[in-house]
């Protein structure tokens, strides 16, 4: 009998390279390293089949091999196609993970490679967007009744999820990891402002003193991405739908108008949104000649790519992930990682030392619904509060920082309501 291959990647022979840049990051993921060292000892996953559809990356390896250690059968498939590192994926192949995904593969490919991480059968889902639950719930049905229990790593996702459970349809419990303090404090604040300036800068090499930078959203991503635009010296103006960010926005120093306004004044546009068609065809008939259009929401609908496309004359790739398009008018628009997640397109995501956060509750979460087997109906749940400050705990001892602890006076004041003025 022949086996099915149960992986595909771009190229084996990028192994080593890959086993390096996962070494390197391990080196800064230390709260995965203790998880590992613990499920070495105590393999609370032995035996679990998990399917794994994350982004390709040298911090996703880390949590891979963590949840190896403790005993779990992992595939791997990417959460968006144009995220996976090859050298990633190589590397894993070699460390006897199989992993289904190719930097820049085709949507045909993307959903094929999600159906090979259903094949495994999974007992645990971990997701990034739902795009593998959501196939699972659409055309593998029958799969659902072997499942303990799900995560979900990013905003988009734990939306759809909870639109799954609102209509009544959702089959088994999942885990809302975006939720977690740990997570979203840190990973879309600080990883996403820093990653997504890390990769327009790495696209397209503009300096940012003097830019105008539009950012759309003012999200957790958002909020990181307009801090560190203006950390850069660039001049920046918020879009929001919602009065509160807004309002946050306002006060945090940002100038804030509707994008109908922003989009003749911007010269870099960043969307962070969640949300689909936020820079629309009305917007690009505005904007400046030479203006940049980067996304950093999870999916590639935050800017509307066929409106561009009706007003362009031509298209031509300028530099790796910069397409110049030549609109009728004569004015030039760059569109950068075709409309995808620009810090995992054109750079390497989120720095490990923030992603060490996001997947250590990642880890425990997984650890957590295997020990919860049977016991929880389906919806989406929070991590549990403990989790995510035990993960606070580690992380702050790794940085060798030690704060204060509530004295029983302070417990009981705390506790109490008889004290007033
Ligand atoms: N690139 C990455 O690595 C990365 C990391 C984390 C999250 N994400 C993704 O980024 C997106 C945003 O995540 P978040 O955690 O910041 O979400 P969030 O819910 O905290 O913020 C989104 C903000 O966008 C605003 N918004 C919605 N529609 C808008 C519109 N049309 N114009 C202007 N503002 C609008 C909302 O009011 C909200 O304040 C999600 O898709 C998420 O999955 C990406």
């Amino acid at each position: 009998m022949t086996m099915k291959k149960n992986y595909d990647i771009k190229d084996p022979s990028l192994a080593e390279k890959g086993k390096l840049r996962i070494d390197w990051a391990g080196r800064e993921m230390p709260v995965i390293k203790l998880i590992q060292q613990r499920f070495a000892k105590e393999k609370p996953l032995k035996g679990i089949r998990i399917s794994a559809c994350l982004h390709i990356t040298t911090e996703t390896a880390n949590l891979a091999l963590t949840l190896r250690e403790g005993g779990a059968d992992v595939i791997l498939c990417a959460s968006n196609p144009l995220s996976t590192q090859d050298d990633v994926a190589a590397a894993l192949i070699d460390c006897g993970i199989p992993v289904n995904a190719i930097k820049g593969e085709d949507n045909e490919t993307y959903y094929k490679h999600i159906i090979t991480a259903l094949e495994h059968k999974p007992q645990i889902t971990m997701d990034d967007g739902a795009d593998l639950v959501s196939t699972l719930h659409k055309e593998y049905t029958e799969l659902a009744d072997g499942v303990i229990g799900g995560t979900e790593e990013t905003t988009t996702g734990v939306i759809r999820l909870r639109n799954i459970a609102r209509a009544g349809k959702l089959s088994y419990p999942i885990v809302a990891v975006n939720d977690a303090q740990t997570k979203h404090f840190f990973d879309n604040r600080y990883g996403t402002g820093q990653s997504a300036i890390d990769g327009i800068t790495r696209a397209t090499n503009i300096l940012w003193a003097g830019r105008k930078v539009v950012v759309c959203g003012y999200g957790w991503c958002g909020k990181g991405i307009a801090k560190r635009a203006q950390g850069m010296g660039a001049q920046v103006i918020v879009t929001e739908v919602d009065p509160i960010p807004a309002l946050e926005a306002v006060m945090d120093g940002f100038q804030v108008m509707p994008l109908i306004k922003a989009c003749r004044i911007g010269e870099v546009f960043i969307t962070a949104t969640g949300d689909m068609n936020v820079v629309d065809k009305v917007h690009f008939m505005h904007m400046k000649d030479g203006a940049i259009v980067a996304n950093s929401g999870h999916f590639n609908v935050e800017i509307n790519i066929p409106a561009l496309e009706s007003l362009a004359k031509s298209k031509r790739r300028v530099r790796p992930f910069v397409d110049e398009y030549k609109l009728r008018d004569g004015r030039h628009i760059y569109l950068l990682g075709e409309g995808r997640l620009i810090n995992l397109a054109a750079a390497e995501g989120h720095p490990a030392s923030v992603m060490d956060m996001s997947f250590a509750n990642q880890a425990l979460c997984v650890e957590y619904l295997v020990k919860m087997k049977g016991k929880l109906k389906p919806d989406v749940y929070p991590v549990p509060e403990e989790i995510d400050k035990e993960v606070g705990r580690l992380k702050l001892g790794s940085m060798n920082i030690a704060i204060d602890s509530l004295t029983a006076e302070q417990r009981q004041y705390l506790d109490s309501w008889e004290l007033g003025t």
